[in-house]
């Protein structure tokens, strides 16, 4: 159990934690989060005594930690913040082992913290690495797995994930879950990223200029945020979020566009390569100028140099801003397989398709899509 009393502290005369009382019990998972500069770390760094406060007290199972050494405190307390800072040369094994080591765990104990570490994450093969050798998200993993090494049963763990790209944080947001249950750790996590707190954590401690504002479990933040600050946190995630509705929200941007001077052959190739059987086409300014389609390729394209006269405006077309219920109802109805949206300029800004609009309605349902 953590416990902190009238915690207080301030960099020359400004507050920057003011009177934080809390406590977090064995096995949670606490996220703590709060706008830049809300004293988030300057916390975090009081419980390994990286920062000692001006007043007030810090308690592990209910000792004073400002009465313990601070070498033995630290043995208890696995740390990762953002820049792991892996020791280039040094293997991943040897990385991992750094603390062992320095408590004396012979060879064969560590061999095996090694191996059972790396088999959680499916790392087994890269022992023998260097950190150089490995992605960003790698090198991360290896960070969390050597705050765990020594079997501390408290882990702080400070925007660990937040320099990674979408698709590896979530997984690594996965396997840190995971090792928190399976190990029973209690780890502290600071985050500014609501979604990534609602995912991780049991209890969320929401702060603001050096004070709580709302400690409560994400079902209970959701349903009831304490104030306006934290119900803009919460944002997309709050169950009162309005929908969105225009039609922006739900076209797809990722797309194959040929201007219309090109060549018949060039825009045939272009489709076959990304099996596509119509291309949107622009004219010399990037703004929108229609469609082409195999078919018609197929039919006429012998006779012509560019696909000029083959370019049609037979797509239904809309604008961002327009509502996206009309789009919905014309792609159901009329069996079409996108509607153009554009932009004020008339450039194309996306297409909504029933594919685009199913993947916004999950994303909407049950978070980012995949
Ligand atoms: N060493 C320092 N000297 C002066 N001010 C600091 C120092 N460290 C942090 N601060 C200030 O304390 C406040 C809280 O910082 P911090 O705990 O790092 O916030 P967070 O992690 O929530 O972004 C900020 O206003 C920051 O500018
Ligand atoms: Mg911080």
């Amino acid at each position: 159990m953590i416990q902190f009393e009238h915690v207080s502290k301030s960099y020359g005369k400004t507050p920057v934690l003011k009177g934080l009382n809390f406590t977090i019990q064995d096995g949670q998972f606490v996220v703590l989060i709060g706008p830049s500069g809300c004293g988030k770390t300057t916390t975090m760094k009081m419980i390994n005594r990286l920062l000692e406060p001006d007043s007030g007290t810090i308690s592990i199972d209910g000792r004073d930690i400002h009465q313990q050494d601070k070498v033995e405190l630290r043995r208890h307390i696995g740390y990762v913040i953002q820049q792991i800072g892996l020791f280039p040369n040094m293997t991943v094994a040897q990385n991992i082992c750094v603390v062992p080591k320095l408590l004396k765990y012979d060879k064969a104990r560590c061999e095996e913290i090694v191996r059972d570490l790396l088999k959680m994450v499916n790392m087994e093969q890269y022992a023998d690495k260097y950190p150089s050798e490995l992605s960003g998200g790698q090198q991360q993993r290896i960070g969390v797995l050597r705050a765990l090494a020594a079997s501390p049963p408290i882990v702080l763990m400070d925007e660990p994930f937040s320099a990674l790209d979408p698709m590896t944080r979530e997984t690594l947001q996965d396997e840190v879950k995971s090792l928190q249950q399976k190990l029973n750790k209690t780890v502290i996590f600071v985050s500014h990223d609501m979604g990534e707190a609602l995912k991780l954590a049991d209890v969320i401690i929401f702060m603001a200029e050096g004070e709580i504002v709302q400690m409560a479990s994400p079902e209970e933040m959701l349903e009831h945020p304490a104030n306006d600050l934290v119900r803009n946190f919460l944002g997309k995630h709050a169950p009162d979020a309005p929908a969105p509705s225009t039609v922006e929200h739900f076209m797809r941007t990722n797309l194959i566009t040929v201007k219309q001077n090109r060549g018949v052959l060039e825009c045939a190739e272009r489709m076959a390569r990304s099996s596509v059987d119509t291309l949107l086409v622009t004219d010399e300014e990037g703004r929108y100028a229609g469609t082409i389609s195999i078919g018609d390729i197929r039919r006429w394209g012998r006779e012509l140099n560019s696909i000029e006269p083959i370019v049609r405006q037979t797509a239904r077309t809309v604008r961002v801003g327009d509502d996206a219920r009309e789009s919905f109802d014309y792609l159901l109805d009329s069996g079409a397989n996108y509607v153009v949206v554009l932009g004020e300029d008339d450039t194309i800004a996306g297409i909504v398709t029933k594919t685009s609009v199913a993947r916004s309605v999950a994303e909407n349902l049950w978070g980012d899509a995949r």
